[in-house]
């Protein structure tokens, strides 16, 4: 939360970040949902997860305006993720598997044509991501924790995303030379050093391009979020000027 309060600020967009006690009760919570819900001067919501166990995430998930649903978790961005209805307006992509896009085009990285395969398969960042590269017309298979034969179907693959949260999921002996690897992961090693779900130190020699991390994907999420925030104030002043 620190860092999407600077970034915000860095970027010139005003942000308010409220501290609850985690003894917050769910119908509080959702009051202050809908009061933010009514806010015109608000343009994005997020309710940064995980909740105290008090609180079901879908129920909160779900009471954020579908319009100020800046981390693209509600059911309806979902659905129109899976219609291809975002650009048309409707509800928001999710900021990690977005920002994953944004990384590989930036990398020159092609989608189209390719062959993808992205391990994990949550509704954050697997899901979300193999249809964005399906919109992109690359093939995709989700492979998950009772795929068998992983090492084989990665193998395949021009385009990796892992998703997976254990360290070492994806080793060089896995990578097709030249393929591209996006890790997700956030796992701590042995010796509490923080570490992705890839092997980078093996897998760079393979690949041809890699994301590291820490300083790979996670400045993706925020900015994407700050990107969805912009696009929420885009679409609202264009609904404004058209009912002028
Ligand atoms: N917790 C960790 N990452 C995220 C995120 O992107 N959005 C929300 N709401 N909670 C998170």
């Amino acid at each position: 939360m620190r860092n999407k309060v600077r970034a915000c600020e860095e970027a010139g967009l005003h942000s308010v970040l409220e501290r609850h006690d985690a003894s917050l009760s769910q119908p509080e919570l959702l009051a202050r949902i809908d009061a933010l819900n009514a806010d015109p001067a608000v343009h994005g919501i997020l309710v940064q997860m995980p909740l105290p166990p008090q609180i079901d995430p879908a129920r909160v998930i779900e009471a954020v305006a579908l319009s100020k649903d800046v981390d693209g978790f509600h059911l309806s961005s979902a659905g129109a993720l899976v219609s291809g209805r975002i650009d048309g307006g409707v509800g928001f992509r999710p900021c990690t598997p977005y920002g994953v896009l944004h990384m590989l085009d930036d990398a020159a990285v092609p989608i189209r044509g390719s062959r993808a395969v992205v391990i994990g398969r949550s509704n954050t960042v697997g899901k979300p991501m193999a249809l964005m590269l399906l919109a992109r017309d690359a093939t995709v298979t989700i492979a998950h924790s009772a795929t068998p034969d992983l090492a084989a179907i990665v193998r395949e693959a021009d385009i990796v995303v892992s998703a997976v949260g254990r360290a070492a999921t994806v080793t060089a002996d896995m990578i097709k030379p030249g393929a591209a690897v996006v890790d997700v992961g956030i796992n701590r090693d042995a010796i509490g050093r923080l570490v992705g779900d890839v092997d980078f130190d093996r897998v760079r020699d393979v690949a041809g391009w890699i994301s590291p991390v820490p300083g790979g994907v996670g400045p993706m999420t925020i900015t994407m979020l700050l990107d969805n925030t912009v696009l929420s104030a885009e679409r609202t002043s264009t609904r404004e000027g058209s009912s002028r």
